[in-house]
């Protein structure tokens, strides 16, 4: 376990040391008030795994960087449009902090309690998460690429998504309601939510623990709801009618003026990475918010799943009556499977990974776009803080929705089917996208 958490540790830090390797201005400037600076996120990243591997979590011990310095990267302390104006370690310092800490941690590691190692994979998931946190700030970056287009994925392959034969020339609900042929049924059933450290040694404390919930049955889409079909939803003036919209959805709706996902043009091209290419309409939708989400769930005559559904559906092996470690069982993640690591910097068209299909046929619940659930973020019963103990309980109970399955942009030690992201419901900066759910 010791050498896997160090390949892990050394993976993150490529990943960051490339995405970091730009010129200081760059680095230093903020993108967007939503985001960081880069050379936040990079300083941040040494300043937690120092408190939480150095100092084993009591900042009252001195670490590496003067306390005054050290403060500056507390995320609590100092939000993220207050970020650019402080004074911040220039790049290089910061680089050089980040590789002192690195060379003691792993010290340590090689001496450690084969026991005490959950700490290591939290601080790989933390480095890891920073680094797709940096990929969303890029997205937002204004000018030429710096990034490229992205590396090769495999093709998608034809669904029944669009309407065939009478459905066709339809109105919209009814249009939609074909979608269902693309959808799997989940049958009625107990199942096990969660995970235990027994199981999971590197799960996060909000995914635990292990508890046994009834879920009634119910369709969910195979792949997630794709670019196509959204233009669908902007055609037949989604983004103009109330009656799909929540309350509080179509304030926003109307206070934003937004009128497509972040980063379309209205040519029917978008941004990517400062590239501008033709929206491919086979991609999964992604940079829409909840309430977008939930707007073109109710025009298609369909809701978001609740995130216990979501789970279910991605996890649950209903032959075994028990959970699976992946979607498609226990083989870890490979270029077959999953659209996971970053490099690709977008999602796989629809139907590109049959052989990830979880035991009811979900596809590409791992990896592509983060999925909106309508589950508000709140604690499993029993819930216990791990080490980091702001990490989720500062968060249960406000205004977040839990998003599942990971990004393009996450690490797979950084996501499993258990794992809950969250996010506030206007948020879209992030790769977030939806699957569609109906009651059955
Ligand atoms: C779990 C993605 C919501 O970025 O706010 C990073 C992860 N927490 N550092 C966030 C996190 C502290 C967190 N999310
Ligand atoms: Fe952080």
């Amino acid at each position: 376990m010791r050498e896997l958490l160090a390949r892990d540790l050394e993976r993150a830090r490529v990943r960051t040391l490339r995405l970091t390797d730009l010129d200081e201005p760059e680095l230093v400037r903020q993108h967007d008030p939503l985001m960081s600076p880069l050379v936040w996120d990079l300083a941040h990243i040494g300043q937690q795994e120092d408190l939480w591997l150095l100092r084993g979590g009591n900042a009252g011990e001195p670490g590496l960087l003067p306390p005054d310095v050290e403060q500056l990267y507390d995320a609590f302390k100092h939000r993220r449009s207050d970020r650019p104006s402080l004074p911040l370690l220039p790049p290089v310092r910061a680089r050089s902090f980040c590789t002192e800490v690195r060379g003691r941690v792993l010290d340590r590691l090689e001496r450690a309690d084969e026991e005490r190692l959950f700490p290591y994979g939290m601080v790989v998931q933390h480095e890891q998460q920073h680094d797709e946190t940096m990929l969303a700030a890029l997205q937002l970056r204004q000018g030429p690429p710096v990034l490229g287009p992205g590396t090769a994925l495999p093709s998608g392959r034809p669904l029944r998504l669009a309407p065939v034969g009478d459905e066709a020339g339809a109105g919209g609900l009814q249009r939609w309601r074909s979608a269902l042929s693309d959808s799997c049924l989940v049958p009625a059933s107990e199942f096990v939510l969660g995970v235990d450290l027994a199981h999971e040694p590197f799960s996060l404390d909000n995914e635990r623990p292990a508890h046994v919930v009834h879920v009634p049955a119910f369709r969910i889409g195979r792949v997630p709801v794709t670019n196509a079909q959204w233009r669908e939803f902007i055609a037949d003036g989604g983004y103009q009618q109330p009656r799909w919209w929540s309350g509080r959805g179509w304030q926003h709706r109307v206070s934003t003026g937004v009128s497509a996902p972040m980063s379309w043009l209205p040519d029917g091209s978008r941004v990517r990475f400062g590239l501008i290419e033709d929206v491919p309409p086979d991609e999964p939708v992604q940079h829409v918010s909840y309430f977008e989400a939930q707007a073109f769930a109710a025009w298609a005559g369909a809701r978001l799943p609740t995130e216990v559904e979501w789970e279910k559906a991605c996890a649950w092996d209903p032959v075994a009556g028990q959970r699976r470690r992946w979607p498609w069982g226990s083989a870890e993640p490979t270029a077959e499977l999953a659209n996971l690591g970053g490099d690709a910097l977008r999602p796989a068209s629809v139907g590109a990974y049959p052989a990830g299909a979880s035991a009811y046929g979900v596809e590409q619940l791992i990896g592509e776009v983060w999925e909106w659930t309508s589950s508000p973020f709140v604690a499993y019963p029993g819930f216990s803080p791990m080490l980091y103990d702001t990490y989720s309980s500062p968060f249960f109970g406000g205004d977040f929705r839990v998003l599942r399955g990971g990004s393009w942009a996450v690490a797979p030690s950084t996501v499993r089917p258990s794992f809950r992201n969250w996010d506030l419901p206007v948020r879209r900066q992030i790769f977030t996208g939806l699957r569609l759910a109906w009651d059955a």
